[in-house]
């Protein structure tokens, strides 16, 4: 069976209204604009409002990414929703996303990977596209971060943000699309990122409330130190299953955690800083949804071109990491 040549042919991105900017965090936790800038490279990010879910996010995003690949809802054949931030514990998001754009040919699932989950969540895509078990996927990385994080304790809630992408997966012209790819993943056992309480480990109670530990909690230096070997690890072990160097790459759309970890990883795959392309600034950590915030922000400045190689890598809780080398298809 020869395999179908599978690509991205359009991307949409969404994040809500509302900006929470360093200076409001000043005024709720012992915290300051300065420390996070210079500790992250963040200086605002967005929030969901009351009435807004990772499925409202994520539908938000599925339009937009459908209409610029000009692909009518019914032609989708599967949903895949890459996030951490679902919206019910039992119930995938990605079948309210189904029924929020009306999309009811599709099969929906939704792929648990943190910050990697976009880039897994393509790489799925592919096999099922590549195969011919589907034709059009709807893939989403989406996050509301902001419900989850804990708003007492300033080792994480300054980090992360709301908001979601979307890209239209199906077969493209020979020489064009998804190249090679490279996924993995290290099991951290010590719980350097994870939300300890809320599901099957240790249940919602009283105490659980109390401690707090229904939140996401992290050991911050601990992932930091696995972020700048993953990062370049993952990326080069995509390249190098493409039979590519790291100087053929045009654009690394990095997961965008950290203003430092992507200048450590630039100067061990010694790829310039210029090549990296940084939106963390505006949005902080968006866990899943960075990725294709980052690259459909480039889309629109014009920034990435047809035949353009570029990597998608992304690194977070699990631990997994993972990068997908593309030559860009339109
Ligand atoms: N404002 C002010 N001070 C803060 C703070 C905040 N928001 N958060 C932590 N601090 C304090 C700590 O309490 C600590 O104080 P102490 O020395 O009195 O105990 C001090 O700053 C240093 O903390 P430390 O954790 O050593 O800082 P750091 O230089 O490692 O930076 C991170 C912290 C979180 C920015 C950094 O570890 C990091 O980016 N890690 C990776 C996180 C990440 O990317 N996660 C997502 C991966 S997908």
């Amino acid at each position: 069976m020869k395999l179908k040549n599978v690509g991205i042919i359009g991307l949409g991105t969404y994040v809500p209204e509302k900006v929470m900017t360093n200076f409001d965090f000043e005024k709720i936790i012992d915290t300051s604009d300065e420390w996070i800038r210079t500790r992250t490279g963040i200086e605002e990010r967005r929030f969901a409002s009351e009435d807004q879910a990772t499925s409202d996010l994520a539908a938000e995003a599925a339009k937009k990414a459908l209409k610029n690949a000009g692909v009518s809802v019914e032609e989708i054949d599967m949903i895949i929703v890459a996030t951490a931030t679902p919206d019910y514990n039992l119930q995938n998001t990605a079948c309210i996303v189904q029924e929020l754009i009306g999309a009811v040919n599709a099969g929906a699932v939704d792929v648990s990977a943190a910050c990697s989950g976009f880039v897994y969540a393509l790489t799925m895509a592919k096999g099922l596209v590549a195969s011919g078990i589907n034709k059009k996927i709807l893939v989403i990385g989406a996050e509301v971060l902001s419900r989850c994080v804990d708003m007492q304790d300033r080792n994480t809630c300054v980090l992360f943000g709301d908001g979601a992408a979307a890209a239209i997966v199906t077969e493209v012209e020979e020489g064009y699309g998804m190249v090679s790819q490279f996924l993995g993943a290290e099991a951290d056992l010590k719980g350097s990122l994870r939300t300890p309480a809320g599901g099957t480990r240790k249940p919602l109670s009283q105490e659980v409330l109390d401690e707090r530990s229904n939140f996401i909690q992290m050991k911050g230096q601990d992932v930091f130190k696995f972020a700048v070997k993953a990062l370049p690890k993952a990326t080069l072990e995509a390249l190098e299953q493409g039979g590519f160097k790291a100087e053929d790459i045009d654009m690394v759309f990095p997961h965008q955690a950290n203003s430092r970890i992507i200048e450590s990883a630039s100067k061990r795959l010694n790829i310039p800083m210029e090549k990296f392309y940084l939106n963390l600034n505006k949005y902080g950590n968006t866990s899943s949804a960075s990725i294709g915030l980052a690259l459909g922000e480039a889309l629109e400045k014009g920034l990435v071109k047809k035949g353009d190689l570029i990597a998608l890598t992304g690194f977070g809780a699990g631990l997994t990491y993972a990068s997908m080398i593309i030559r860009w298809s339109y």
